[in-house]
């Protein structure tokens, strides 16, 4: 029989475990990595990490493993048993006195050591990923998507997944991925969103967490060519409403994250009370949006795309999230639906973040597939391929909204990160494909 000498039930704590009280003056196991190595007075300290937390520990030369603390290194990996002292000047304010220290996986010299510029780190993010920064924004992350789950779940959504693969673009032909596919051309998909459109007489209340591929050659701080889309489609949903889930999932993830994981933002330097207490998020028109932007000296016409700019300035001076709605149909996709008061603009609304812009992209969707079919060719795209779209007016319509809302965007605002490449794990974009 194996008997296991790694696992938790027979040996260790985790690091934050042992940081409270009632660990004082006991002896305790701990397992991670060290995180950084110095020698001070003749003591060797070894500041070691794992997922949880990171705890100093010390050992002096009588001690039994000293031959082991003065071979150990940087981002090797050990079991270590000691006492747990209080010691208000460590970090955490615990020490633990190492009576034994056992080398798992001796490391090689650490490559991270003076260049931290971000194209170096980029470059070794499977290494540069176990610094605490980049630790802290990938569990936030984590709390993120999470949080979206929890959310729906717990409103009797239910969990959806549209393929990969798909015969038609779903959102704009020029920033799709083809790729061959047994002699046939396909998509690599851009959106969940008309499958999930298929599922609303089946499922009606329907969400996703999703990788989505967009072929997008821009390469700003806020576009990544594969990243991760939460979606949802609610049947019998109209536009204020639409408007207000989307608001409170957002609150819920805000809330969420400033109360769990209130230490990560810190070490970020961010104000965990600013996410807990966000006011009410302001609306404003597209047709306001435009006369707004100039007045205050930009260019834009009415039927002008919004950019980055004017999207961060109208959002930026409010200092809160804002949805900018009703747009001119001309700017939108095929399925969004005509308000009926003015047919020329559409019942949309995109969500603005301060310091990013565009959040989310949402609608309620169009009924009237005629007009579809004629935005479609307007669009380039040939209406025969959407055949199996079709169905859903041609069986028992009714009334269905729903939105996009890009993970690495709002995991950017939350953790004050430079780039949507430093808030997932391994980015890809027209120029990095690697590690
Ligand atoms: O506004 P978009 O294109 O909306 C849709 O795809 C809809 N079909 C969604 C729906 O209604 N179900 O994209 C939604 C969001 C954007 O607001 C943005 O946050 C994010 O996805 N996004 C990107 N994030 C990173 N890199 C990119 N290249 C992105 N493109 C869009
Ligand atoms: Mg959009």
């Amino acid at each position: 029989m194996i008997v296991p000498i790694y696992s938790k039930r027979y040996l260790a704590k985790t690091i934050s475990e042992v940081q409270a009280s009632i660990y004082a003056r006991k002896t305790v196991k701990i397992r991670g990595w060290v995180a950084k190595k110095r020698t001070l007075k003749g003591k060797i300290f070894l500041l070691i990490r794992d997922s949880t937390g990171v705890i100093q520990c010390v050992i002096a030369p009588a001690d039994k493993s000293w031959s082991e603390a003065t071979s150990i290194t940087t981002e090797s990996s050990c079991m270590i048993q000691g006492k747990i002292v209080r010691d208000r000047r460590a970090l955490g304010g615990y020490e633990l006195q190492i009576s034994t220290l056992e080398i798992i996986g001796l490391a090689e010299t650490w490559p991270i050591a003076r260049d931290t510029s971000p194209d170096f780190l980029r470059g070794i993010r499977h290494l540069s990923l176990r610094r605490e920064r980049e630790q802290a924004i990938m569990k936030i992350r984590s709390g993120v998507i999470g949080g979206f789950h929890e959310y729906f779940r717990s409103r009797g959504y239910f969990e959806h997944q549209s393929p990969c693969f798909t015969p038609t673009p779903g959102e704009s032909g020029a920033e799709t991925f083809e790729l061959k596919y047994f002699g046939k051309k396909v998509y690599l998909t851009q959106t969940w969103q008309l499958y999930a459109e298929m599922m609303i007489p089946v499922l009606e209340n329907i969400y996703t967490v999703a990788p989505t591929f967009r072929a997008d050659k821009s390469m700003t701080s806020r576009h990544l060519t594969e990243f991760w889309m939460a979606e949802v489609e609610t049947a019998w949903q109209e536009f204020p409403e639409l408007l207000e889930t989307m608001e409170g999932v957002v609150r819920f993830i805000c809330k969420k994250v400033a109360r769990e994981y209130r230490a990560e933002l810190t070490l970020l330097g961010k104000d965990w009370k600013y996410f807990a207490t966000l006011p009410k998020f302001q609306r404003i028109t597209y047709r306001e949006a435009i006369v707004e932007l100039r007045k205050s000296g930009f260019n834009t016409k009415f039927g002008d795309d919004l950019g980055i700019k004017e999207e961060k300035f109208l959002v930026n001076k409010r200092k809160i999230p804002i949805f900018i709605t009703h747009y001119p149909t001309k700017l939108k996709a095929f399925y969004m639906k005509r308000d009926p008061d003015d047919p020329e603009q559409v019942l949309a609304a995109d969500l603005m973040i301060p310091g990013i812009g565009e959040l989310i992209g949402s609608s309620e969707r169009s009924l009237d597939f005629k007009d579809v079919k004629k935005r479609l060719k307007l669009s380039k795209e040939d209406p025969k391929k959407y055949e199996f779209y079709f169905d859903l007016s041609r069986y028992g319509k009714v009334p269905h909204s729903g939105f996009g809302l890009g993970i690495e965007r709002l995991v950017m605002w939350l953790t004050g990160a430079d780039s949507v490449k430093d808030c997932i794990a391994f980015p890809r974009t027209p120029t990095r494909i690697n590690p």
